[in-house]
């Protein structure tokens, strides 16, 4: 078997001409500039104002869920060290902060925060945290547009215990079925519960509004149930088949917001493509590391009817027709946030968050990171094309590391995407691109490796954070229990 070449370090890289000669070799299409631009010259400290949102500057926090929470939803102190860096980053498009669940059943993990009356108090408080560092960091609030990520995790609940799986599905997929263990006759979630579920969406931003929330995120994406309906072809019913059909569920939640949180605003996570599951390639696993990626075997699964953003005939290939219709709807429903992300983090992470190392249930990259890196942004920058009035938030862009600043400057300035998201790098180098646009030296100590530590965590039970770097977890009790989960795999 073919063996892939080396993947070079960028942190071996000496400086942006190389990083940009290493791209070019690699034959990928990511624009960087080659000197950072500061203060009113830098385009990421250009306000933004379209359709009554006004966005200070061209920063933006992607939510960051950190399993740590409380048993009945509340934020932890480990909650609000994560928020403060939220709010010290100097973004002032913070995404949701991170997936907060519509209802307990909905909880992706035991220790997802949740929406309801009893948690209100802990998620006041998580925001205010934010506001404070973030007015600490950059001496004023101006500009500052805060949403809530709501969520139903559907597949991938698990609100009990964190290695019991309590899926609600909306169609029976031939291989993320098989994955969890779950059989023909695994009951559907019926119509009547969906429609239940919708309302808890309702209260949950209502509630949010009252919180003082900027907008809510109605999340589409990574595989959780909003993502479901989008790929829902096999479903009967109101909430399957047709187009209509598969986007009812956000058009339901959409109308409920208008009329009970008027002046709220909406924005919608997006998964805009996808590819087949991966696994690690058990033909090419040596010394117990796993092997690079493959996809799922689906010769017998063609045209493939179980993915969004994928051609059903070459189903690894991206397809964004129906996507494109799907941001023609955002656009009638006047949502104007867009979040654009791919794939999932279960199934194929080296789409969904490009890594050099994999979390403890992925695989070997089976491509230069760097090409996930590409296609997120080729993807952004085809939709910001097609749509300039959404606001377009791009996703990936930690892998960049050092190059980080340089990319995104070129990716708004260029008019690639809107606002730069920060996902991983928020964990551990919040302020990179605030740095950037100050002229301070980027400090390459702090700059996110992509060690997946901060996935391998929660699939092991623990909290989420940078392990590797960030003192708070490196030093804690918790990194030496992650070190004994790692060594028992
Ligand atoms: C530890 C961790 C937690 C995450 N939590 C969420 C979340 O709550 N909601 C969400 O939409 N995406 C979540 N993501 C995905 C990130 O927002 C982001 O899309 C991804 O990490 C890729 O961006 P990056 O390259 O900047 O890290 C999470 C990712 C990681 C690694």
């Amino acid at each position: 078997m073919e063996s892939l070449p080396p993947i070079l370090r960028l942190g071996h890289l000496k400086d942006v001409a190389l990083f940009q000669e290493h791209v070019r070799s690699l034959g990928l299409t990511i624009p960087s500039d080659s000197r950072l631009l500061t203060g009113v010259d830098s385009p990421l400290t250009h306000p933004l104002s379209r359709g009554g949102i006004q966005i200070g500057n061209r920063i933006a926090v992607h939510p960051m869920e950190g399993w740590d929470g409380t048993a009945d939803g509340n934020p932890t102190e480990h909650t609000i060290h994560r928020w403060k860096k939220f709010g010290r980053s100097g973004a002032k498009l913070i995404w949701g902060g991170e997936a907060v669940a519509v209802s307990h059943a909905g909880r992706a993990n035991p220790n997802q925060l949740v929406i309801a009356k009893h948690t209100l108090d802990g998620l006041a408080r998580l925001r205010r945290a934010l506001i404070e560092e973030h007015r600490r960091t950059t001496g004023s609030t101006d500009g500052l547009f805060i949403g809530l990520q709501l969520t139903h995790s559907g597949r991938y609940s698990r609100p009990d215990t964190h290695d019991k799986p309590e899926p609600y599905i909306v169609y029976h997929h031939p291989i993320l079925d098989r994955k969890l263990g779950l059989s023909s006759d695994y009951p559907l979630l019926s119509d009547g519960e969906i429609d239940a579920i919708i309302e808890e969406f309702h209260c949950a931003a209502k509630m949010a509004q009252e919180l003082g929330f900027d907008f809510v995120d109605i999340k589409h994406c990574h595989g959780y149930l909003g993502h479901e309906f989008l790929s829902a072809y096999t479903r009967g019913g109101k909430y399957g088949g047709s187009f209509e059909n598969r986007t009812r569920f956000l058009r339901e939640i959409a109308k409920g917001i208008r009329s009970l949180a008027p002046g709220l605003h909406i924005g919608v996570r997006l998964s805009a493509f996808d590819t087949i599951p991966f696994r690690p390639d058990p033909s090419r696993s040596l010394n117990g590391k796993t092997g690079p990626g493959i996809p799922e075997l689906h010769d017998t699964l063609i045209p493939y009817v179980w993915g969004f953003g994928v051609n059903p005939q070459h189903p690894t290939e991206v397809d964004l027709s129906e996507t494109i219709q799907f941001l023609s709807l955002l656009e009638e429903l006047d949502i104007r946030l867009v979040n654009i992300t791919g794939g999932s983090p279960y199934w194929n992470p080296h789409i969904q968050r490009p890594a050099l190392y994999p979390p403890s249930d992925g695989y070997q990259p089976p491509e230069d990171p760097l090409a996930g890196v590409a296609l997120h942004m080729k993807v952004a920058r085809q939709l910001k094309q097609l749509f300039p009035n959404l606001i377009i938030v791009g996703s990936a862009y930690s892998y960049l590391q050092d190059f980080l600043p340089h990319v995104a400057q070129a990716a708004v300035r260029d008019g690639w995407v809107d606002a730069v998201g920060l996902g991983r790098t928020i964990l551990t180098y919040p302020e990179i691109l605030w740095d950037a646009t100050l002229g301070s030296e980027i400090q390459h100590k702090r700059v996110c490796r992509t060690f997946s530590d901060c996935t391998t965590a929660p699939r092991n039970g623990l909290p989420s954070g940078c392990y590797p770097l960030d003192s708070y977890y490196k030093n804690s009790e918790l990194a030496e229990r992650l070190k004994m989960a790692k060594a028992k795999r």
